[in-house]
């Protein structure tokens, strides 16, 4: 199986998810941590106050991404390293030593960094003031991005603004179960809404800094399958699919707001300032695909804010955190938002899966099931590599086993297994196989 050249092999991380060393560098709260604290809000009662306590460890977390053989590293940088309050003062120094040392050690190992500016740790002294929902957190992200963009844009040219908006606007402001845990859809959509201006924002400052820079938004998107042929299920699924893929591609590719979504919105529309459409719509290089799982939807009237409800169907094969195992979803959904969207380029920023990873007594992690999981969805994207969709790189998710969010420590997706009470490093049977691939030894 032929992929381009130039194309990005790669493994994705992100920084409150492995980095730990909550403490050091006069890093600042996020309002995961506060999040954390808060009792029953993650499901083993952890944090990731330590996680795989990469802060220390990061020269053998990257010598494990070495060795796979991948030739670029999806992290992000932590906002409170950076920082601590927030505000639009100075910079910390340690913070951006850090990710100076980071991305050192990412070239000197042949790894092109790709770096995320916020994948879900705010700091948690914006989040007093309203954090998204307040226009306020657009500028301190621009002046955030503006920083780091100084310090390090020397070196890194792949810039990720915002890791999945949906997360940050729905799993965090409506659900509640993410942080900060508010269950308010008016203010999720308005949170939404800022999240994506600020992406266009941080885009112009980002370019102003960074010659040659490639900036894009990372999305998790999904295909999404009618429950049945009824009319009524059908028109479920377009507004399902409003609200879950086209309210963020349609404003980010210069369409505005899908306006069946506006209509159904109401007086929850969010407030709209008279730029915003124009700053949405800033030109990016590529877009970030984060795809895990189809939906298969069906109309219920009187239920969530688009009267739908997704469908538990049982003769579908899934992870062991219960996510649909599709490769074919990924083909379709790929070649869905090259068709209706045309972005210039599209990675897979994230991909991957979570099972239940058990020694062997002789101490191996034989993952068999994540291994076929990648081969399957490496053929997908080949599949929509033949078919004109310009893919030009997959990113695994994730390196490590990390802290799952509200999960804890009890899903694992990494290529590279961590016993958190050690903190020792083993290469899965997935990442052997990773290796082996992308030295064009086995196919997949
Ligand atoms: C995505 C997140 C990532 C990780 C994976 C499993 O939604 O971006 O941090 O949690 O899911």
């Amino acid at each position: 199986m032929d992929f381009p050249p130039d194309f990005r092999w790669g493994s994705s991380t992100s920084s409150y998810q492995i980095e730990g060393g909550a403490q050091e560098g006069g890093r600042g709260e996020s309002i995961w941590d506060h999040f954390c604290a808060e009792p029953g809000r993650i499901r083993d009662g952890t944090s990731g106050a330590v996680a795989c306590d990469h802060y220390h460890r990061w020269p053998q977390d990257l010598d494990l991404a070495r060795d796979l053989g991948t030739n670029a590293y999806r992290f992000s940088i932590a906002w409170p390293r950076i920082f601590a309050q927030g505000g639009t003062g100075a910079p910390l120094r340690n913070g951006l030593d850090f990710y100076s040392r980071l991305v050192d050690g990412m070239l000197e190992r042949g790894l092109e960094p790709w770096a995320t500016l916020y994948h879900w740790d705010l700091p948690q002294a914006l989040q007093a003031h309203g954090g998204w929902a307040q226009r306020a957190t657009m500028d301190a992200f621009t002046h955030y991005t503006d920083a780091v963009t100084r310090h390090l844009g020397d070196r890194i040219k792949h810039w990720i603004t915002h890791n999945e908006p949906w997360c940050t606007a729905f799993h965090g402001n409506y659900e509640g179960v993410h942080a900060p845990g508010l269950k308010d859809f008016k203010t999720a959509l308005q949170v939404c809404h800022h999240v994506l201006v600020s992406h266009g924002m941080a885009t112009a400052a980002i370019r102003a800094n960074v010659p040659q820079a490639r900036v894009g938004a990372a999305l998790s998107l999904h295909p999404l399958k009618s429950a049945s042929n009824s009319a009524q299920d059908l028109a479920a699924t377009r507004r399902h699919d409003g609200l879950r893929n086209r309210w963020f591609l349609d404003p980010l590719h210069g369409r505005g707001y899908p306006q069946d979504v506006w209509d159904l919105l109401g007086a929850q529309a969010p407030t709209v300032a008279a730029d915003d459409m124009a700053l949405m719509a800033t030109p990016t290089d590529f877009l970030g695909v984060n795809y895990y799982f189809p939906e298969i939807v069906a109309d219920a009237p009187g239920q969530g804010p688009m009267q739908t409800r997704v469908v538990d169907c049982d003769q579908v094969e899934r992870t062991g955190f219960g996510w649909e195992v599709s490769p074919q979803g990924m083909v379709d959904l790929l070649q869905r938002v090259h068709a209706d969207y045309q972005p210039r380029a599209i990675y897979l920023t994230e991909n991957g899966s979570s099972y239940d990873d058990v020694r062997t007594p002789d101490g191996r992690i034989e993952d068999h099931q994540r291994m076929h999981y990648l081969q399957r969805h490496l053929r997908a994207v080949h599949q929509a590599l033949q078919v004109g969709v310009p893919i030009q790189g997959y990113f695994a998710w994730s390196l490590l086993d990390n802290f799952e969010w509200a999960e804890g420590y009890l899903r694992r997706f990494g290529l590279v297994y961590v016993d958190f009470a050690t903190q020792q490093r083993q290469l899965k049977m997935s990442g052997q196989w990773y290796q082996s691939f992308l030295k064009e030894e086995t196919p997949c």
